[in-house]
């Protein structure tokens, strides 16, 4: 089975967009791990994507907070301005299919599938030794996760811990052939606001038959972006951030 597996597409309509014609005809299935909303401008068009298409999805933090059901306090004042009118202009129905998402871990086919880390949603897997602590957690060998905005990975086997690179540069893909008794955490990168130095929206190809991971990027319309953000009256930074990758 071949999946496409995206994270944190945070509104971001124009970057999905992207993605999903860049890897047209090359997945059976779609994995999305969380932080759909808050960001972005499109909370509505994206949800309903990820609604008809996605077979499994995890919640992020941004999903619970812009359903209401999350306290604001650890959030920037950008963020919680960004949560606040994505809780106003969610549409009802959009807003409760967020609410009953599950967190992860999430069994697929065999991976699993988690927002931040396999101990705790809300955690973020950022270095070697962070990996190290969340392979102890695992419930498996092969797990994806997002939140942090980094595209890459890590394999942990009897007590070393490495990383797999993502694309860099002009590179648009990095394969990696996974390997077997090996712990693997893999991050996609973010779709709609990625924060390693590269604009381009990042995601993941994982057939799981031949245990192959593709991480890929792909240029968006990133002034449509930012224009749509700009004109529902959110942070400007929050637009800004987009033509950097920061
Ligand atoms: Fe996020």
């Amino acid at each position: 089975m071949r999946f496409l597996i995206l994270s944190d597409i945070h509104g971001n309509k124009h970057a999905l967009d992207a993605v999903l014609a860049d890897s047209t005809g090359q997945w059976d299935q779609v994995v999305c791990l969380g932080d759909i909303v808050g960001y972005g401008g499109h909370p509505n068009e994206v949800t309903a994507w990820v609604k008809q298409n996605a077979s499994t999805v995890i919640r992020g933090n941004h999903d619970r907070a812009c359903c209401g059901d999350e306290a604001l306090e650890w959030f920037n004042r950008p963020a919680q301005q960004a949560a606040l009118w994505t809780l106003e202009h969610l549409e009802p129905a959009h807003r409760q299919y967020l609410q009953e998402l599950p967190p992860g871990p999430v069994a697929v086919a065999n991976f699993w599938a988690v927002h931040g880390s396999p101990a705790d949603e809300d955690e973020y897997i950022t270095d070697r030794s962070d990996a190290e602590v969340a392979a102890r957690y695992m419930p498996g060998e092969i797990c994806f996760f997002g939140h942090t905005h980094y595209q890459g990975g890590f394999g942990v086997r009897r007590g070393r811990v490495w990383e797999l690179a993502p694309p860099k540069g002009k590179e648009v893909e990095r394969c990696h052939e996974l390997e077997n008794d090996t712990v693997y955490l893999l991050n996609p990168g973010s779709i709609g606001q990625p924060r390693d130095h590269d604009p381009r929206a990042a995601y993941a190809l994982f057939d799981s038959v031949t245990k192959t991971l593709a991480m890929r990027r792909v240029a968006y319309a990133v002034e449509a972006a930012q224009k749509s953000i700009r004109d529902a009256g959110l942070p400007a930074w929050l637009a800004d951030r987009l033509r950097v990758g920061r």
